[in-house]
């Protein structure tokens, strides 16, 4: 059955200067972004949150099917489970899981099993893919489902950065602990840990830098 057709509501046609502005403007607040792995406990606004959120869920998703779910966490008990846990597959990763070559792709970033962050951080969103549904008792397969989480995620940390947060995309691997702590069903694969909330006072990052625009864009 195919949807009912209506007006296009919220957009504006701009002259090329306003564009040009408005665009610039996104760019210089996007390279103010980076991950941050040292937070100060300082808690975040419900509603901020809560706003941020809701942008992740504008994002588009194959055939409008929305396949995410954002665990959001505040809980210092459930922190600290998601710590333990995690530290605890870190600690295999790498004490020798890990293969080289990813040890040494990690090494400018001085990661290593510690995970304090996880804990003092105000909020973790835990995203969920959704592989398929549970639909009149049949299971119904989600189209698209890592792109269309990615894309959510990616509207997710930009809402922060621009709310004034940092945050941490953090991957433990494997992450499948996550169901379990969060009480999240089967046909929902934890796709990310995403941390947010103040840098710590003196917070640093690693001095790196972005590929160049010609290197990565092509035009025909
Ligand atoms: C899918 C994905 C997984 C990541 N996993 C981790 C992680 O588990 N731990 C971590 O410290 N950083 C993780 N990062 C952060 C990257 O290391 C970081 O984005 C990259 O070094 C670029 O730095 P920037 O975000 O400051 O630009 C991850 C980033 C992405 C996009």
């Amino acid at each position: 059955m195919s949807a009912e057709m209506i007006p296009l509501e919220g957009y504006e046609r701009r002259a090329d200067e306003l564009m040009i502005d408005r665009s610039l403007g996104f760019l210089q607040q996007a390279r103010t972004r980076r991950t941050v792995r040292e937070y100060s406990s300082d808690p975040v606004a419900d509603e901020v949150v809560a706003n941020c959120l809701k942008t992740g869920m504008t994002a588009p998703s194959g055939a409008n099917q929305q396949p995410w779910t954002f665990v959001w966490v505040q809980d210092a008990d459930i922190r600290k489970q998601i710590r333990e846990a995690a530290e605890a597959e870190e600690r295999e990763f790498y004490g020798g899981r890990a293969p080289e070559e990813w040890l040494d792709a990690l090494q400018p970033f001085n990661t290593d099993d510690h995970k304090p962050f996880l804990e003092t951080a105000p909020v973790l969103v835990v995203v969920f893919a959704e592989a398929w549904k549970n639909a009149d008792g049949e299971k119904k397969k989600n189209y698209y489902v890592s792109e269309s989480v990615g894309i959510a995620t990616g509207f997710l940390i930009a809402a922060l950065h621009n709310a004034g947060l940092a945050t941490l995309t953090h991957t433990p691997s494997p992450m499948k602990f996550l169901n379990s702590i969060l009480g999240r069903p089967d046909n929902e694969r934890p796709y990310v840990v995403l941390v947010a909330g103040h840098p710590a006072k003196d917070c640093q990052v690693p001095a790196i830098t972005k590929r160049d625009f010609d290197d990565v864009v092509i035009r025909r």
